[in-house]
């Protein structure tokens, strides 16, 4: 069983178990802070807050190894994807989008980061708040909607060799 993969594809295998790592790593971490630190911390904000930025400066640093490891997986993969022909255009666009939204995400995070955003101090008026509301929220969108494109890309390219 193990005799039809090569030492290419086991690499290959290891490259996309990275990726994926790195993608639940992210969106996991995200939407932990979205959805569970945030309402606590709103519920209990003497006991959460003075967590919160060691939290997020440890939290910043899974961010970083993720995101590196998702650009350079996702690199290998788009290549290894393209020196076959087995890459439709259907594959290409959604590919496309896929990096579209990635793209965002990774704007999203440094936009976090310019503006040395700090989750201990209370966003000021309403734009603040709900500008880091959609910002936070809508980069777990993003990441679950970037999550269903992979899917899609994988099921357009294996209908693309066995066809
Ligand atoms: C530089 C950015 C990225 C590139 C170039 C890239 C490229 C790719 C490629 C080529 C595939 C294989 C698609 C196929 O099966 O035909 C893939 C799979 C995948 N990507 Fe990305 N990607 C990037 C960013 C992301 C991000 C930001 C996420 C999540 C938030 C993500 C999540 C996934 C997942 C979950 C898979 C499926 C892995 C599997 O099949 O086990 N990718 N990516």
């Amino acid at each position: 069983m193990f005799g039809e993969i090569d030492a290419g594809d086991w690499i290959m295998l290891f490259v996309r178990w990275a990726h994926a790592i790195g993608a639940v790593a992210w969106i996991g971490g995200s939407a932990f802070f979205a959805f569970v630190l945030r309402p606590v911390e709103k519920a209990n904000p003497e006991l959460i807050r003075p967590i919160m930025r060691p939290l997020g400066s440890v939290y910043r640093e899974l961010v970083d190894i993720s995101v590196i490891a998702i650009i350079v997986t996702g690199i290998v993969l788009m290549f290894d994807r393209l020196t076959g022909d087995d890459a439709t255009a259907a594959w290409f666009i959604v590919l496309g989008v896929k990096l579209a939204l990635a793209l965002w995400m990774f704007y999203l995070v440094w936009r976090f980061r310019q503006s040395d955003f700090d989750p201990t101090a209370h966003p000021k008026g309403m734009v603040d708040r709900l500008s880091w509301l959609i910002g936070y929220n809508a980069m777990v969108f993003i990441g679950v909607v970037i999550f269903l494109l992979a899917a899609v890309l994988r099921v357009l390219f294996e209908n693309s060799i066995s066809s």
